[in-house]
């Protein structure tokens, strides 16, 4: 089968407008903005009002590229959007999305990964491309995490924050390159160090789990951070090898934004210049699947790469899951 390749041709993010800074959060929480910014490098985020779904603001991102693309949301054939926080079970967050943004033709599905959702999306939205089957695919990275983060616990409450970011895949032309190649993996057996059990099938909502805080997120911090630190360094590392890409070619390293202390040791490890990584946990905190495409859509907007600039995307998140992927920027 001759596969084509697939390139992004259209970037864009929606944050909400609610600014939270650190100093907010030491009205309600035995923290302080110094502890939070010294062990993460977060300084402010930004949340949702009540009532705000995670499709609202994939909407008003895609609202926003469809502009930028000039092309219609009828034109669109695929939605995929990676989130942990759908606005419910069912219908998916694509449908809603189709529906706010009225894109007609298209279908659609959700993907779990976790704050790997992006990347794992990235992929699988490719392949639809590569395959000849479609030629406008939406991958959409969005999550609204206050609705799954207990406010009154200080150890994972302070690190989240709300936001989406969209990108439009679409057939490379001759001579492009586009996405060049992708390595993503997921160990089971790191599920039991960041987790959300309540509200699935082994326990459904019921006044017990309200009361247990079951419908939060539970984490080992220290464990998710060594695993993050090693898995995000390596993937990225490898990556750049099996492509035989020397750091120095690199122009922009996204990493998923968890913590500032993650992302460094990442960029110690694959020795590239700290100036080319992407940073912007200080602003937003970790949105989870958004992260990447806000970066990348912020770099597009700054005018930070040129058509043929090599960019390094790496996430680690809950699965565990973990990738990166190698793709020369075609806009
Ligand atoms: N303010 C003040 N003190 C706090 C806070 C807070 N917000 N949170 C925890 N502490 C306290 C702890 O209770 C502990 O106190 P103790 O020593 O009296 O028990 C002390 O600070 C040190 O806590 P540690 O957990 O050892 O702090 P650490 O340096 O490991 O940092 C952190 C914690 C920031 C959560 C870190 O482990 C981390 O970032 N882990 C990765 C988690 C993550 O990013 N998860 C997101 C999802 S996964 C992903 O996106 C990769």
């Amino acid at each position: 089968m001759n596969l084509r390749r697939t390139k992004i041709t259209a970037v864009s993010h929606y944050l909400p407008e609610r600014r939270v800074t650190n100093k907010d959060f030491e009205k309600t929480l035995d923290t302080s903005d110094q502890w939070i910014f010294d062990r993460t490098g977060i300084r402010e985020r930004r949340f949702v009002e009540k009532g705000v779904g995670t499709s609202s603001l994939a909407a008003i991102a895609t609202k926003q590229l469809l502009e930028r693309r000039g092309i219609k949301a009828g034109e669109l054939d695929l939605i995929i959007v990676g989130t942990v926080t759908p606005d419910m079970f069912f219908p998916s967050t694509a449908c809603l999305v189709q529906e706010k943004i009225g894109a007609k033709n298209a279908w659609g599905f959700d993907l779990s990964g976790a704050c790997s959702g992006f990347l794992y999306a990235l992929a699988t939205g490719s392949q639809f491309i590569a395959a000849g089957t479609h030629k406008k695919v939406l991958v959409i990275g969005a999550d609204v995490m206050t609705s799954i983060v207990d406010p009154e616990d200080r150890t994972t409450c302070v690190l989240f924050g709300d936001g989406a970011g969209v990108v439009l895949l679409e057939p490379a032309e001759d001579g492009e390159k586009g996405i060049i190649d992708f390595i993503l993996k997921a160990d089971g057996s790191g599920g039991q160090f960041l987790y959300m059990p309540g509200g699935g099938r082994l326990n459904p909502a019921s006044a017990e789990t309200v009361k247990k805080k079951m419908h939060f997120v539970h984490q080992d911090g220290k464990n998710v951070f060594k695993y993050a630190v090693r898995g995000m360094a390596e993937v990225s590392h490898e990556i750049l090898e099996k492509n035989a890409i020397p750091p120095d070619s690199v122009r922009l390293y996204v990493p998923h934004q968890a913590n500032l202390r993650i992302i460094q040791a990442a960029v110690d490890r694959m020795k590239i210049d700290p100036a080319r990584v992407a940073i912007n946990i200080d602003k937003f905190a970790n949105t989870t699947a958004a992260t990447i495409p806000i970066c990348l859509s912020e770099a597009a907007e700054n005018k930070t790469l040129k058509k043929g600039d090599l960019v390094v995307l790496a996430s680690f998140g809950a699965g565990f899951t973990w990738g990166s992927v190698l793709l020369s920027w075609e806009m």
